[in-house]
């Protein structure tokens, strides 16, 4: 196929999950948000999104119920796309979905600006990466972190996305309960708790370990906000708990929750963490970091 922008009629993009190998609220803000930084990851757990041109534009979804119509991401992300380009053309998109929900893995993110990248090629909308970031950013503080390197710093409340040079050697379990938690109420019960007394380690200090034993690591995988998520989640599953009977031996929660991963130096070794995570009641998955952006690919012309 030529390379001809003009008659791409459909897209095919892979938009993958994030982990949040540390996460510090540094502190909250006026508008509601919380001041972060963050170190994020990557990872091979993907969703698929297809767009092809139509009249209108409707999405269907295929694999998981979310939700469709305008309160999907990806929907909410195509209507500020169209807003900001003044573009009306439409397009059928079609969301395959693998990436668990409010989980803490981004995916409803991820889909967003699998969005926002295809619709600007399918519409020849002409934005640059940086602008198509800024629109992700009115969809949700997730976005932006998808148009970042496969490693990334961010901060702000999400959308000061400053990429990272370096790639962990470690192989990843990903484990999850069959519940997701909001994150809304997991940063209105960070609120509400104290506070530790000693702060923790700096969320970027574990950028200068990345190809450390993962034991190594494990007193570095903070996330300020799970204290908040064992709140919200109340008596149900403690992946951590799980893991670390497992054998894990470095884990961390990602995002809100309530997922978790756990690193492991081996492939051999992550299996054998799957297999006993899945035999405790536990949804887990082996995932390794993501080391090239995914590609967009033309289906056809
Ligand atoms: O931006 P998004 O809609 O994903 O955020 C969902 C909720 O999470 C916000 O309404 C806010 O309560 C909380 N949040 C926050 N600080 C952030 C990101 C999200 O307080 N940096």
């Amino acid at each position: 196929m030529r390379e001809n922008a003009s008659s791409i009629e459909q897209l095919s993009l892979e938009a993958p999950a994030k982990v949040n190998l540390t996460l510090r609220v540094l502190g909250s803000r006026n508008d509601g948000y919380h001041d972060l930084e963050s170190v994020v990851v990557a990872v091979d757990l993907l969703d698929t999104l297809e767009l092809e041109a139509a009249p209108d534009l409707t999405l269907t979804c295929e694999g998981a119920a979310v939700p469709d119509g305008d309160e999907n991401l990806v929907m909410k992300a195509a209507r500020r796309l169209a807003a900001k380009s003044g573009c009306r053309k439409g397009a059928h998109l079609c969301l395959k979905k693998r990436i668990p929900a409010g989980r803490g893995f981004g995916g409803g993110s991820s889909d967003a600006a699998a969005a926002l990248i295809g619709l600007n090629t399918l519409w020849r909308t002409g934005l640059t990466r940086r602008d198509l970031a800024a629109v992700g950013a009115t969809v949700g503080s997730d976005v932006p972190v998808f148009f970042g390197a496969p490693v990334s710093v961010v901060r702000g409340r999400g959308e000061n996305v400053e990429p990272v040079d370096a790639a962990p050697a470690w192989c990843m379990v990903l484990a999850w309960p069959d519940f997701g938690l909001p994150t809304a109420e997991v940063y209105a019960a960070y609120d509400r708790l104290a506070r530790p007394a000693a702060p923790p380690p700096a969320a970027t200090q574990i950028l200068g370990h990345l190809l450390l034993p993962a034991r190594d690591v494990r007193a570095l995988l903070v996330n300020d906000l799970e204290p908040a998520a064992n709140v919200v989640r109340g008596a149900r599953m403690d992946v951590r708990a799980i893991l670390e009977k497992a054998g894990a031996v470095a884990v961390g929660m990602t995002g809100s929750g309530s997922a978790y991963f756990a690193l492991a130096d081996t492939e051999a070794e992550a299996r054998r963490l799957v297999e006993k995570v899945r035999a405790a009641g536990a949804e887990a998955q082996i995932a390794a970091p993501i080391v090239e952006v995914p590609k967009q690919k033309e289906v056809s012309s």
